[in-house]
């Protein structure tokens, strides 16, 4: 709900050129009461607010762009929470998208689109990372793992120990070739800057409250080591503010870069 409501306030608070536009995230929070949505239109200036809104609008984006480069027709959304891609691609565009998540959440999800008045465009499937997780559980609900697949795994490697991360990595090793990756992760603590170090400490504290502590935090090299041990071949690795476009912090009020967030994208 936290970046459902990032996604829905950043084309209603901050400043244009826009990362992206989610309506259906608008509407999905518009329909609880009261919404994370309600902090964002309250306190747009707030730094722990404007750092959810870079960082959950900049991972879609980017992750976006990687399922329309591809022209993806399977696109597999791992802890998909109130993720929206199925809801936002373009008109035209022939990915099928697959949600997995926990069992409760993808029921909650299911309850909120009713309550929204929205159809869910995208087939669920239940598994927690945490327990392992089986390419069978998608085949079942129809993805073809003889065809290529893109798998999105956005603000989710944090929660996992990084043995879950690196299982998780070799278990996507029994895709077709020609499949995608695209996941976020944060940096170790000696390469966040003074932002990152900040933001960190004001999530992370109210994670670890509700019982889902951020747990993981590899170096770059060591990600590098889990994809290509499992034949996977990086094409892009860049900080969260490179993933942005030319020149955009400047025209920015409430939004400055921040070093904790890394975007992956790798092929195989
Ligand atoms: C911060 S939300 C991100 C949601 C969405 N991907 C996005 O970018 O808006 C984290 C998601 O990961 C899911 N998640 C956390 N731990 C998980 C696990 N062990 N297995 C499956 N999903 C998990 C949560 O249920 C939640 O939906």
């Amino acid at each position: 709900m936290f970046s459902a409501a990032a996604r829905a306030a950043h084309p209603l608070v901050d400043d244009e050129p826009h990362l992206l536009a989610d309506e259906v995230a608008q509407r999905l929070c518009r329909a609880t009461s009261p919404s994370p949505l309600d902090y964002q239109l309250a306190q747009p200036e707030a730094a722990v607010l404007a750092a959810a809104r870079l960082s959950a609008c900049t991972r879609s984006r980017y992750a976006e762009a990687v399922v329309s480069e591809a022209g993806a027709e399977q696109v597999v959304v791992i802890g998909a929470g109130l993720d929206t891609l199925a809801n936002r691609l373009p008109p035209g565009a022939r990915a099928s998208v697959w949600l997995v998540d926990r069992p409760g959440v993808l029921a909650w999800r299911a309850r909120l689109f009713a309550e929204a008045g929205l159809v869910d465009a995208a087939h669920g499937v239940t598994a927690d990372l945490a327990q392992g997780f089986d390419l069978a559980d998608l085949a079942a609900t129809g993805v073809d793992l003889r065809r290529p697949v893109t798998v999105v795994w956005l603000g989710v490697s944090m929660y996992l120990t990084p043995q879950e991360c690196r299982r998780f990595i070799a278990t996507l090793a029994g895709l077709a070739d020609g499949s995608s990756l695209v996941f976020d992760h944060h940096l170790p603590a000696d390469l966040r800057n003074d932002a990152g170090k900040e933001y960190t400490q004001a999530v992370a504290t109210m994670a670890g409250h509700v019982g889902e502590p951020w747990q993981c935090s590899p170096a770059p090299g060591t990600v590098r080591t889990w994809l290509t041990e499992h034949g996977w071949q990086v094409e892009a690795d860049v900080d969260e503010a490179a993933a942005t476009p030319e020149g955009f912090f400047d025209r920015q009020q409430h939004l400055s870069p921040m070093r904790l967030v890394r975007l992956v994208h790798a092929t195989r």
